[in-house]
């Protein structure tokens, strides 16, 4: 059952993020950015652009080449300083009367309407964490989902996240990591014919930019006129436009598919060495760049991890989940394979 809840934030720390579990020393199974820098061919583009740092950003190539690369018009799309300030955006430009965030999910988009003074409703998906669009009370006129989801690495189809979208609301589709699957299949970023469809990106992951602050939203033209409008001036950098501008090339997108290939090689390989340690259960169907897993019983196994050097995200503050859960990075066979063995130490006989 999905139960609903309304009220305050709760005993949930909705600006915890897995950044604040890795430390010197420690490696990183937290945090859900590429390893190591971006590709050098990126790099050279974001280090050529500093020559025009002297001018204001001028987003017109970028948001051609968005706007190319998904079928939208170019007063579709809304460059952002990450997916993160596309959710402040968002509460802002909107009076919600009922809004309501599908969780277990990242936790900014709901701080950010109730920093800008929103109610918030939770609908909590269960057992396998699959979204059922009717769950969602027809009520709602402001939907957040993502897709896939973080923490739970769960990707609904395309059609069961549509479903969700009508009249009179505004649908929030977070598709921060969409591209963990090549080709992208399950995206509705080139969706003209939903109403009130609002599709968020971030370069964040994939490209490991993290620090460069740098996303889009998709949007019907008066939607991304909304968002424009709440927006500070120049708040998406001359580097971030041009990584926007560069990362929709072809070129591009086919390295993207490459990482998602081999990516979901070393997801699998995680979950089948998962599977081999007693007392440990993977949540849902993972489909991204982690894995969420219960420990029924042990409440101490990121505390006992993190003992031995290795950091995985605590899944307590996500609303839904509890001290039982912890999200872990899908890493190379080496780390995976050292992880599962500490982690078989941990767990005991
Ligand atoms: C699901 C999801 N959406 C959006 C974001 C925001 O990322 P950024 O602001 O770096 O684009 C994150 C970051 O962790 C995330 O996990």
């Amino acid at each position: 059952m999905t139960p609903l809840l309304r009220g305050p934030a709760d005993r949930h720390d909705l600006h915890h993020h897995g950044d604040a579990e890795v430390g010197p020393g420690l490696v990183d199974l937290a945090v859900n950015v590429r390893a190591g820098t971006p590709p050098a061919w990126l790099r050279e583009r974001l280090t050529a652009s500093l020559d025009g740092l002297a001018a204001y950003p001028d987003p017109t190539r970028a948001v051609a080449a968005l706007a190319a690369r998904h079928g939208r018009d170019t007063d579709e799309v809304v460059p952002t300083a990450g997916g993160a300030e596309a959710f402040v955006l968002l509460a802002r430009a909107l009076r919600p009367r009922h809004a309501v965030v599908v969780h277990p999910q990242f936790t900014e988009p709901e701080a950010a309407l109730r920093a800008a003074g929103h109610a918030v409703d939770r609908v909590l998906l269960d057992g396998d964490l699959t979204l059922d669009p009717a769950t969602v009370p027809a009520d709602a006129d402001l939907v957040v989902v993502g897709n896939p989801t973080n923490p739970t690495s769960v990707r609904h189809p395309a059609d069961l996240v549509a479903a969700l979208a009508r009249p009179a609301r505004t649908l929030v589709v977070d598709e921060a990591f969409i591209d963990t699957a090549p080709g992208e299949p399950d995206s509705l970023a080139g969706r003209r014919d939903l109403p009130g469809l609002v599709v968020l990106r971030s370069l964040t992951k994939t490209w490991g930019l993290a620090g460069l602050r740098v996303g889009y939203a998709l949007a019907p033209p008066a939607l991304a006129a909304g968002l424009r409008a709440a927006a500070p001036p120049w708040s998406v950098s001359t580097p971030a436009l041009v990584a926007l501008e560069v990362c929709s090339s072809e070129a591009a997108r086919t390295e993207a598919d490459d990482a998602a290939r081999a990516l979901a090689v070393d997801r699998e390989h995680l979950v089948a060495a998962l599977a081999t340690l007693p007392g440990v259960e993977v949540r849902g169907t993972p489909a991204a760049s982690f894995v969420l897993v219960r420990t029924p019983g042990r409440t101490d196994v990121r505390a006992r991890l993190r003992e031995r050097g290795l950091a995985v995200r605590r899944g307590d503050t996500f609303p839904g989940l509890d001290t039982e859960h912890v999200r872990i990075a899908v890493r190379s066979r080496e780390i995976t394979d050292d992880l599962v063995a500490t982690l078989r130490e941990v767990l005991g006989p």
